[in-house]
């Protein structure tokens, strides 16, 4: 075999491997006692905010999610520590102005984000180059920052080798510093995976990250043959928290390329401890019912309707609300109909949750479109960007009735933000990133602010210094 070229790992059991199979409810103090282990394997970089974890950490968990980005950053010494960012929607659900981008980039990169990865959910390149420009000017200033463009990989006619080929290099006349292709669905099969990056290599100089999920069952040989085709960076989860609709286990993956020029020189034996230590979370999810087994296996309708692994888990928890889990086959259904009407957009978020939500009124309601969401209004409308496709006109003409619809990059219409949101919740504030948690939920991030308000104040008499009417808080 030819000269030793090491395959990197990006862990992802911090944020997409719980995201995907406990609906992001892993808390910072699970992550804290493991995370000197996990420095000392030699990933290429710990996945472990962004994505989900914010909204989860405001709204279920009760906790600041700045504050577990800044324990981690204590704690991983030597492993550079990687975000996931919605573009322009930052980490939240709708086109914010450029003025919250930075300002965000700004103080995930301070608070000890070392790698951004950026996507658009309608593949605009135009919801990225703000993002991208941030951390490039920070970059600059301080040698640190790494602005990763991430692909969201799909399928449908639009989607050519040349579509992939003509990305890479748009990507890199942006001024990224790497590309990924992120599937958030495993639609990716083994030989396709060959195919692409070997072209995508060709077409730029930029490294290549891949990025599955295991819901179709080939995620594992899809990462096989992306290495032998040159892949430099795959996505892997620590085994507790690997497969089903998360990625292929870390362990695995390491076995794999073992003694070949791909072999990462990880220790086994530091990674069975690491296990370990997850594997009585696994247990206690799988026990309270976090962890639903329907999430864990091979679902190779996945392949026809093209439903990333978070959104599986939200659809099955949003049936079960309405108490119509019976319809989970026939929303699968209508997913990819929605999708067709809305320009068959990618499904990642926020594009999956617009189309499965939408794909859930349209089965309950027993008649499509009867009900839009605010947000499917938003898509129709033009306000999240470009999608490859054009979009229903019939269905236009059903929910947005004679409006008119834009065509430039959505954020250039969006006055700058910050000054009006930081005013708004003045009273709340008690450091500078709290502007920014309101600016993406301003309801949980306000429910959140009087919680830790109440907590703070909370007067504990056994610890009360009543002679001296001081009171610990
Ligand atoms: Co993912």
């Amino acid at each position: 075999m030819s000269e030793a070229r090491p395959i990197k790992i990006t862990e992802t059991i911090l944020r997409d491997a719980h995201q995907s199979l406990i609906a992001t409810r892993m808390p910072t103090e699970l992550m804290l006692p493991i995370v000197d282990k996990m420095d000392k394997v030699g990933y290429h970089s710990v996945e472990c905010w962004g994505g989900a974890t914010f909204d989860a950490s405001l709204r279920f968990l009760k906790e600041d999610p700045w504050d577990r980005l800044r324990k981690l950053r204590d704690g991983f010494k030597n492993t550079k520590l990687q975000m996931l960012f919605r573009g322009q929607n930052i980490l939240g659900y709708r086109p914010y102005a450029d003025d919250v981008v930075d300002s965000f980039v700004e103080k995930s990169v301070a608070n000890g984000i070392d790698i951004i990865r950026i996507f658009d959910c309608m593949n605009d390149l135009r919801n990225l180059q703000e993002a991208v420009n941030a951390t490039n000017r920070i970059k600059a200033r301080e040698g640190r920052g790494h602005a990763q463009i991430a692909l969201s990989y799909t399928l449908g006619d639009a989607y050519t080798m040349e579509y992939w080929i003509d990305m890479a290099k748009k990507i890199e006349e942006m001024g990224a510093d790497s590309i990924c292709i992120k599937d958030m669905a495993g639609l990716l099969v083994p030989y396709k995976a060959a195919e692409l990056i070997k072209e995508m290599k060709a077409a730029t100089k930029l490294p290549i990250q891949l990025h599955t999920h295991y819901t179709s069952g080939v995620a594992g040989m899809t990462y096989l043959k992306a290495v032998e085709a040159g892949v430099d960076v795959i996505d892997c989860a620590m085994s507790p928290f690997a497969m089903g609709t998360s990625q292929p286990a870390t362990e695995v993956m390491v076995e794999t390329f073992k003694g070949t020029p791909y072999d990462t020189g990880y220790d086994q034996n530091l990674l069975a401890e690491i296990a370990d230590y997850f594997r009585p979370y696994r247990d206690e999810c799988l026990a309270n019912g976090l962890l639903n087994p329907k999430v864990m296996g091979v679902d190779i309708k996945t392949l026809l309707y093209q439903v990333p692994g978070g959104m599986l888990s939200n659809m099955v928890s949003q049936l079960k609300e309405q108490n119509a889990e019976d319809k989970y086959y026939e929303v699968l259904q209508e997913i990819p109909r929605v999708r067709k009407d809305l320009g068959e957009p990618p499904l990642v978020t926020p594009s999956s949750q617009i189309v499965g939500t939408q794909a859930v009124f349209n089965v309950l309601m027993g008649e499509r479109y009867k009900m839009a969401t605010d947000q499917t209004k938003d898509v129709l409308r033009g306000k999240y960007g470009q999608t490859v496709k054009p979009m229903s006109q019939e269905v236009i003409d059903k929910v947005i009735p004679g409006e008119e619809r834009i065509t430039c990059r959505p954020a250039d219409l969006i006055s700058n933000e910050m000054e009006k949101l930081e005013s708004e919740m003045a009273e709340w504030k008690q450091q500078d990133e709290d502007v920014l948690s309101y600016a993406l939920f301003p309801q949980v991030a306000t429910d959140f602010f009087k919680y830790r308000q109440a907590q703070q104040e909370k007067v504990d008499p056994a610890q009360a210094d009543t002679k001296n009417g001081a009171y610990p808080v």
